[in-house]
């Protein structure tokens, strides 16, 4: 069942029901101000740190759900009959209703009652700030009299605050009105620079700040007390919850069409110049004034708006690729790599399923991220890079998250996940192999961010190397700490207290518990840092690097293998995890991937047979799942994993985020229709036509889609932030059609469907637009390459210095 369908032309999501089985959300931002849309105009914006600095209030499961949004109201003044042009909040039967989702701005459409009402959300490029483009016609053979009102409600800056602590916030908001805009300044009296402001390009009728005046007092958004009367009280908001409505009457003779623009934005000053007149409470408006005269000029409006979409024609336009399989082309070309910066703006932060406040940029999570990231965007990907080895520890060790807006490593969470720091190492890989800045490795950044403590990013990388070496177990695999990937694999918290974190919490002393994971991790790493060095021009120590991935690659044969599939872990009493003498959980997912990744047991058939027992124990219509069998009941040894009911999330969830690396495994061994079939199960796309069970939107990924142990088998929850979207990106176009960077030009691999004839693909790399076909001309995956006519010996071609785009053309077979 369908809720809405793709228009890859336009690269949107057209949605045309606006009761989807859950909101199907967008981001709007894409530098510092952002927001998150439904499809029915809710969510809220924040600047920067959807904590920190939360502009406007929504109500994480509030009921009815996804309450809080960027509202308006279409009132009829002849018979006060009103309605929500974007169905919530009042849920009116609209006679028709559109949205579509697009590339950083949000189109919600409707008519009722013979007036069509369309509005555009976006934030332009490089403003703090965004932009409501509304639309409203007349179709009626009449002239119409309407009232529109606008609706956000502010949230008092800091979300978690915010939302706990009335005691003191009923009694510190403050507004101003001026010329129409609504200046939200709470706290400006004392230490906060910042403010919002939320004006409207038409002459307005009134307005409203205090909440309860717009609402009534018992009221919901539903039936606002000012919209049912017509008329806004001009209230002014001291204390209680300060919220933003504009009062607009529109006069429409038949036909006609009127353009009303809102811009809602976030200001600071400079703290020496905060009022006007200097000795009085007065916002000083002098910087912001032109930025609001400017944002309501419709030209301007339209201008930016076009340089949004050229925004997104350079980002996108870096891989193009034209496959047989149109849920491949429509993932790749457009949602896939949207999704991906997405997860770059905003890591696991904000979402309907991330509420802003609990976490913040996570170290393992971006790191990953940067992998399908990190060709759109280099210069931004090396900054993150630069940020993330800044919130390393000197120990090699990384907090596990950090705060955005302070860049601060997050105490409360702290470090000791151990497979975090060999995650900068793939990133930083990923990153020297797509630009060739070598440059990098020279950077000087600190650790913990302590001024003083600079070294070189190539020193961080061998601290993070060091880290793991440090820390060996006793088979000489690495010792897990609080979990290395499966943040839920808790070998050494044995919690019995009722709340107590799984992730912090340790009563054990961490000696013992080593994880097989981290060791294929390792192999991988070590397969980056040997060339890294050794072109860096220390053959030494890539011989050191060769020689501890040997090392460990002898740990994983001597004690990580089960037999049939790599097993998970070594628990606290030095119990296997993950074995065919366990009970339950006896197959996990991740070795499998990771230790196949790093080619440990390709030559010797070993990883073949892992993936056959992937195939037979773990895949399912609606991909991999995490293990088997699912754990019925709490272990004390292994955590929060068995927390969760059977089939959801780390309990034997398809964890989507791992589903890439067995696709990756199935192309090594040449198994081109297998890795690709499963990458079409989890393909969000691919899955549309089962939206009424996978209940998520379909152009995203989500994290996890509910396992066949579930109640509710194949139901997709926490879409958008999470590190799928990265890694299904990298397996499809990295792997299966096998474009991939490396130090020394880009590599042309692929491992296809056995069905397809072909594809094409135009991949602009280090500055040079290499336009691809590959033909196939028989079964199987070898490839012979001509490059501008010319053959070429092997698969990679290296970057020409002359020219700015090169005809490469794969015969494969
Ligand atoms: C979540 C976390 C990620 C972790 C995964 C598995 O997605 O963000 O860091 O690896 O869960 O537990
Ligand atoms: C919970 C989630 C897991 C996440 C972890 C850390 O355990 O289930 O996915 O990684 O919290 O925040």
């Amino acid at each position: 069942m369908h809720f809405g369908h793709f228009d890859d032309e336009q690269r949107e999501y057209v949605i045309t029901q606006p009761d989807t089985p859950l909101p199907w959300i967008n981001y709007l931002g894409s530098e510092a101000y952002f927001g998150i849309i439904s499809n029915t105009a809710g969510g809220y914006s924040f600047y920067q740190d959807a904590r920190l600095r939360r502009l406007t209030r929504y109500r994480y499961n509030g009921v009815p759900y996804d309450a809080g949004g960027r509202y308006l109201y279409l009132r009829d003044d002849r018979d006060g009959i009103f309605w929500s042009p974007t169905w919530q909040p009042t849920q009116t039967d609209l006679d028709s209703y559109e949205c579509r989702h697009g590339l950083g701005y949000t189109t919600i459409s409707s008519s009722y009652a013979g007036i069509e009402a369309s509005t555009c959300y976006f934030v332009p490029v490089g403003e703090n700030l965004e932009v409501w483009d509304v639309k409203v016609t007349n179709r009626r053979p009449e002239a119409a009299g309407l009232s529109l009102f606008s609706c956000i409600e502010f949230a008092l800056w800091e979300a978690n605050d915010d939302a706990t602590n009335f005691q003191r916030n009923f009694n510190i908001a403050e507004i101003e009105v001026v010329d129409g805009v609504i200046y939200h300044k709470t706290e400006y009296r004392e230490r906060r620079d910042h403010f919002a402001f939320f004006g409207c390009s038409e002459e307005l009728a009134g307005f409203d700040t205090q909440r309860r005046f717009f609402l009534g007092q018992y009221r919901g958004w539903d039936r606002p007390v000012v919209v049912e009367q017509g008329e806004a009280t001009n209230s002014m908001a001291i204390g209680w919850a300060p919220l933003g409505s504009h009062h607009v009457k529109l006069a429409l003779e038949p036909g006609e069409t009127k353009r009303i623009i809102f811009v809602l934005g976030y200001q600071e000053n400079p703290r020496d110049a905060k009022f006007d007149p200097p000795d009085t409470q007065t916002i000083n408006k002098e910087s912001v004034l032109p930025i609001i005269a400017r944002q309501l000029d419709p030209a301007e409006v339209d201008r930016q708006f076009a340089e949004l979409g050229e925004y997104w024609d350079r980002v996108l336009g870096v891989l193009h690729v034209d496959t047989p399989d149109v849920h491949t082309n429509r993932m790749v070309n457009i949602w896939n790599a949207y999704q991906n910066m997405i997860t770059f703006n905003l890591s696991r932060s904000a979402s309907l399923f991330e509420s802003g406040v609990g976490r913040g940029m996570g170290f393992r999570d971006s790191n990953q991220d940067l992998l399908g990231f990190v060709h759109l965007i280099p210069d931004r990907a090396r900054e993150r890079l630069v940020d993330l080895a800044a919130t390393q520890l000197e120990t090699g060790g990384a907090y596990h998250q950090y705060q955005p807006l302070t860049k601060r490593g997050n105490d409360a969470v702290g470090s000791g996940f151990n497979d975090d720091p060999l995650w900068l190492v793939l990133a930083v890989a990923a990153y020297l192999k797509e630009t060739g800045d070598w440059s990098l490795l020279d950077e000087m950044v600190p650790y913990d961010n302590v001024p003083g403590s600079e070294a070189p990013m190539e020193e961080h990388l061998q601290r993070s190397m060091g880290y793991t070496l440090d820390r060996l177990g006793p088979h000489g695999l690495p010792l897990i700490g609080h979990a290395d990937w499966n943040d839920c694999l808790n070998l050494n918290t044995f919690s019995d207290e009722p709340g107590e974190s799984f992730q912090t919490t340790q009563s054990r002393d961490g000696t013992v518990a080593e994880s097989v994971f981290i060791a294929g991790m390792f192999v991988l790493a070590a397969q980056e840092m040997g060339p890294i060095t050794e072109r860096r021009g220390d053959a030494d120590k890539a011989a050191e690097y060769r020689e501890a991935g040997e090392r460990m690659v002898q740990a994983i044969d001597d004690h990580g293998w089960d037999g049939d599939w790599f097993l998970r872990a070594y628990d606290a009493h030095g119990d296997k995890v993950g074995s065919s003498s366990c009970v339950e959980g006896q197959t996990f997912v991740e070795p499998q991937g990771m230790c196949g990744m790093a080619g440990v047991g390709l030559d010797d058939g070993r990883l073949a047979r892992a993936m056959q027992v992937v195939n037979e124990r773990l895949a399912t219509e609606h991909g991999i799942v995490l293990h088997q069998p699912a754990f019925t009941h709490y272990y004390l040894n292994l955590g929060e994993i068995t927390t969760y009911p059977p089939g959801y999330k780390e309990n034997a969830g398809v964890f989507a985020h791992t589903n890439p690396w067995i696709m990756i495994c199935e192309t090594m061994l040449g198994n081109g229709d297998l890795a690709h079939d499963y990458y079409l199960r989890i393909n969000p796309s691919a899955r549309e036509d089962i939206s009424e069970i996978h209940r998520s939107e379909p152009y995203v990924y989500a994290q996890m889609i509910a396992g066949k142990d579930a109640q509710t088998p194949g139901e997709a929850k926490n879409s958008w932030l999470t590190g799928t979207a990265a890694w299904n990106y990298v397996a499809i176009t990295q792997w299966i059609l096998g474009i991939r960077a490396e130090h020394d030009g880009l590599r042309l691999r692929p491992v296809v469907p056995s069905g397809w004839d072909g594809f094409t693909a135009t991949r602009v790399f280090r500055g040079v637009a290499f336009d691809i076909t590959v033909r196939r001309t028989g079964p199987g995956n070898e490839v012979a390459l001509q490059v501008d006519g010319e053959p070429l010996d092997g698969d990679l071609v290296p970057v020409p210095s002359d020219r700015d785009r090169v005809r490469v053309e794969v015969a494969l077979g």
